[in-house]
């Protein structure tokens, strides 16, 4: 679940200005001057991945988050009142409206990944971690989260974690998947079986000759 928006918590910072003026002027080209508040979504999505750029170079490290300040700042920028820029950052799942961790580690538990094993993935890394789904390790690096489907089901269990997918996930491979970021490894995204694509687990069933071709068996 989502961390609940809390616009007076502690952590809030009081101010916020975004480091790249050149890419709120690109955002706001794409849009007719007199509809600026459809930038609402990618300047909200660029404060994240600037409070993300930053907490990765600290000593306890952060992950992307948007700041109240931040929805303010933005606000501003498309000239709407606050509020419409906090109905669009806590309806969807991909703004995170409090601190996680630099690596924010999403668990599908849909029926298709839950059927494929999804709960002993995510038990396996509380496991490793020793945290539950919803906290954060203490030194700053994971987030555990549960979500609904992120569309990759023929693959699943699987995870998304920052921007990259983990595949056909075992209580195994997820482990290592974590023990390679905690290293400071960036572990191989997708299929963690080395399955290609999304073909059958039994290899190509129909246009063997074409896959073969391709390179993909
Ligand atoms: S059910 Fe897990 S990705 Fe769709």
């Amino acid at each position: 679940m989502k961390p609940k928006f809390e616009p007076n918590a502690k952590y809030q910072p009081k101010e916020f200005s975004f480091k790249s003026k050149k890419k709120i002027k690109d955002i706001l080209a794409n849009y007719p001057s007199n509809q600026a508040r459809s930038a609402i979504m990618p300047l909200l999505d660029l404060a994240q991945r600037e409070v993300a750029a930053v907490g990765a170079k600290e000593k306890k490290p952060y992950g992307g988050w948007i700041p109240r300040a931040a929805m303010d700042e933005i606000a501003n920028i498309v000239g709407q009142p606050p509020i419409k820029v906090y109905e669009v950052a806590t309806f969807y799942s991909m703004y995170n409206l409090a601190p996680v961790g630099k690596y924010l580690v999403q668990f599908c538990t849909t029926t298709p990944c839950w059927l494929c094993g999804s709960t002993k993935i995510l038990e396996a890394a509380e496991a490793h971690l020793n945290i539950k789904m919803g906290e954060s390790t203490k030194d700053g690096l994971f987030t555990l989260m549960e979500v609904e489907c992120l569309g990759a089901c023929v693959n699943g269990p699987m995870v998304q974690i920052n921007d990259d997918y983990y595949e056909d996930l075992t209580p195994e491979n997820i482990v290592s998947v974590l023990e390679s970021l905690a290293a400071g490894k960036k572990p191989t995204v997708g299929s963690q079986t080395k399955r290609k694509g999304s073909m059958a687990i039994t290899g190509p069933t129909s246009l063997e000759a074409e896959a073969k071709k391709a390179g993909v068996v």
